[in-house]
């Protein structure tokens, strides 16, 4: 086995029918990895919609520790193990200022965002000790890093997620249980066509590379993190910003 392949490993990937997560799923699943999709939206999570064969597929809410409990069992149940979580279910919330950000949205992003890694590790860890290891890859954002105008709870949200994983880094250190982040900037999706030419304008601005990320880039990032050959590194947020990202 070359040190990127990830065969005979089994991947979890929270929010996986779409967008990144989906992008996450068909990398992992061409590097070798039996891939279970998880996520609240299932409909139509077959070959044709998903462009792979998934391994497992699992409707969960990620903002629920019971629901994470019984999709793991499901999980484990059906594949035999889990080496590999990736948490990126994530949702953005409303665009708003802090004085006025609704209180229950605040409550719902930080549930998605950040309660559910939190329960996805207190879920897997203890089967990752117990089988000699594990890699656990939380996708944040650039936001948590720069904290982003209007939409303070996304943003709380994932700069708790980078210091949760730092901490988590350090205690697991020794279990051969790394956990990293990524950190991407706005992404090119069909989004896109819901906002203006002058926001798309803009938040291309501040990428030095002159361009979006593409969602195939942060599968190709989580895989190698998520194998053998990224061996010396936890705790990590690793970047995908085209330059924008100062630390
Ligand atoms: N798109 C971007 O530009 C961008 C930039 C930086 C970070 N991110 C992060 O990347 C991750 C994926 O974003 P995306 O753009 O692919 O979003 P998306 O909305 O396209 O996909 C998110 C997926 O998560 C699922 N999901 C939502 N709530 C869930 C829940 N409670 N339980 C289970 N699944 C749930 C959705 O059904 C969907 O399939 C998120 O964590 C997001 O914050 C995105």
């Amino acid at each position: 086995m070359n040190q990127t392949s990830l065969a005979d490993k089994v991947a979890i990937v929270t929010g996986g029918a779409r967008g990144i997560g989906l992008a996450i799923c068909q990398r992992l699943k061409a590097d070798g990895a039996r891939v279970a999709v998880w996520d609240i939206n299932i409909d139509g999570c077959d070959v044709h919609h998903l462009g792979f064969a998934p391994d497992y597929v699992q409707q969960v809410d990620v903002s629920s520790l019971g629901s994470i409990e019984q999709a793991f069992a499901n999980t484990v149940e059906t594949l035999g193990r889990v080496d590999i979580l990736v948490n990126n279910a994530g949702i953005n919330g409303p665009i708003a200022p802090c004085w006025e950000y609704p209180v229950e949205a605040w409550e719902r992003v930080l549930a998605v965002d950040l309660n559910s890694v939190f329960y996805g590790c207190r879920v897997a860890v203890p089967h990752m000790r117990k089988h000699g290891g594990g890699r656990i890859i939380n996708v944040a954002s650039v936001a948590g890093k720069e904290g982003v105008q209007f939409i303070s709870g996304y943003s709380a949200a994932k700069a708790g997620v980078i210091a949760f994983t730092k901490a988590a880094a350090k205690e697991l250190a020794k279990d051969n249980v790394l956990i990293n982040c990524v950190a991407p900037a706005m992404v090119e999706t069909e989004l896109f066509a819901e906002m203006s030419a002058e926001h798309i304008q803009a938040s291309k601005a501040k990428i030095p590379m002159g361009r979006f990320l593409q969602a195939d880039e942060v599968g190709a990032m989580v895989s190698w993190i998520a194998s053998p050959a990224c061996s010396f590194t936890t705790g990590f947020t690793f970047d995908l910003t085209g330059g924008r990202a100062t630390y």
